[in-house]
């Protein structure tokens, strides 16, 4: 691909695409966002202003390009039109994609989507975008191409999917994409900033006085326990005496199995158990979701919670190792580094999603995370559009 191409950006978010096609020489041409503090973001960084909704953006209105970009939002396509044998696509943001394709006919498409793209709708969504893609004259590995930052080193975990085409007559050697060789080591502490301690504002990161007590009782719990660590859901309330008595006759088989699994662990460390949940009664926030551990750091793992990466989920507290992040989400659920007792910042969340230290962030850090956790990881786009763009020699 020759230097200066030019590409769009649709779905712009915070810019994930623009960062990696500019390091790769791009330029780009066009962007658009519904939302407008993602706009705002993208114009500050860029000097660019992406236009809003893409249904009312006509494409007769944008540039000319080389590459399409489009991290685009997944929704279910009708199923009226499948008896014809097509289903239609129509009235969903993917239907404005391929307009723009059909009028523009770039060289390439950069497409990106959650995993469950392909599994979508009993896989009549991933089937709608290949037929439409290939209907326009493109091609791409009939495989989904499923990628995640931590198999390029970088320490989070976020599958996703990603559609790499390229217009049938643009020449080049073949389609097959490389992925590393050999699978990188992660290590949680990569991104974190470094100086802790004296970083500006750290300390609003911390882990509430409230949090800071559950945690230490969950400490306590695994530390005192018979190895091996649990690997299933703990909930307290299965302890409680009456609840242990409870029949399990009316319940799903995985929530009968989860209690069955308390049950003998309970029995297992009896003397232990009982006198914790004492000290967890005169717990005031020991209640509801924080009364349940998720111990994902393996049954032999040390057993310190400070040793590894917590989350506070509706589904309890989870423990993974410090390896690599849970996929950051939109929703607030921001990972907790046990050993330094704190959320990651945003400027770290944004380390995850290999955006540069000079990338302005949203000065609202629940909107900054919002925005992370919709993005794309700039060093995965970067690691497959420059293998797309490659020309033959
Ligand atoms: C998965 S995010 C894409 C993030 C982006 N690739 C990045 O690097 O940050 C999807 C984006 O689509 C935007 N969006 C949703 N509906 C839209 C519409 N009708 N027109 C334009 N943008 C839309 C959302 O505001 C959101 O920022």
């Amino acid at each position: 691909m020759k230097k200066n191409f030019r590409f769009i950006d649709l779905f712009c978010g915070l810019g994930g695409f623009h960062v990696a096609l500019s390091k790769l020489g791009g330029r780009c041409v066009f962007a658009s966002d519904i939302d407008p503090d993602c706009r705002q973001v993208y114009k500050e960084n860029f000097g660019l202003e992406p236009r809003g909704d893409i249904t009312k953006v006509s494409e007769k209105d944008i540039p000319a390009h080389d590459v399409l970009c489009a991290g685009f939002p997944c929704q279910a396509f009708s199923k009226a039109g499948k008896r014809e044998g097509m289903t239609d696509p129509r009235g969903t943001l993917f239907f404005d994609i391929i307009r723009i394709i059909q009028h523009h006919k770039p060289s390439y498409l950069i497409l990106e989507n959650v995993r469950n793209l392909v599994g979508h709708d009993d896989g009549n969504t991933w089937r709608v975008v290949k037929e439409h893609l290939r209907a326009l004259g493109y091609v791409f590995p009939d495989e989904p191409i499923i990628f995640s930052p931590h198999m390029l080193g970088i320490p989070q975990f976020r599958e996703r999917v990603f559609i790499l085409c390229r217009r049938k007559d643009v020449a080049r050697r073949s389609l097959q994409f490389k992925k590393p060789l050999k699978k990188p080591e992660c290590n949680a502490d990569k991104i974190l900033l470094k100086g802790d301690g004296k970083t500006p504002n750290i300390s609003r990161y911390a882990l509430s006085g409230k949090e800071m007590e559950v945690l230490s009782l969950w400490n306590e719990f695994v530390q005192g326990l018979k190895p091996p660590l649990p690997t299933f859901p703990v909930w307290t309330e299965a302890f409680a005496e009456g609840s242990r008595r409870a029949s399990l006759d009316n319940m799903p088989a995985w929530k009968r199995s989860i209690i069955r699994h308390n049950r003998e662990l309970y029995e297992q460390n009896k003397n232990f158990i009982d006198a914790w949940l004492k000290k967890c009664a005169a717990c005031a926030a020991f209640v509801g979701a924080k009364a349940k551990l998720e111990w994902q750091a393996g049954e032999n793992a040390k057993p310190d919670m400070w040793e590894n990466i917590l989350q506070f989920r509706p589904s309890g507290i989870r423990v993974k190792r410090p390896t690599y992040f849970p996929a950051l989400v939109a929703i607030t659920q921001t990972s907790i580094v046990g050993r330094l007792r704190r959320r990651l910042t945003p400027r770290e969340t944004a380390r995850l999603q290999s955006f540069p230290d000079s990338y302005k962030l949203h000065p609202n850090d629940r909107v900054a995370y919002k925005q992370l956790g919709n993005s794309v990881n700039v060093e995965v786009v970067r690691f497959f559009a420059r293998q797309l763009l490659a020309r033959v020699a």
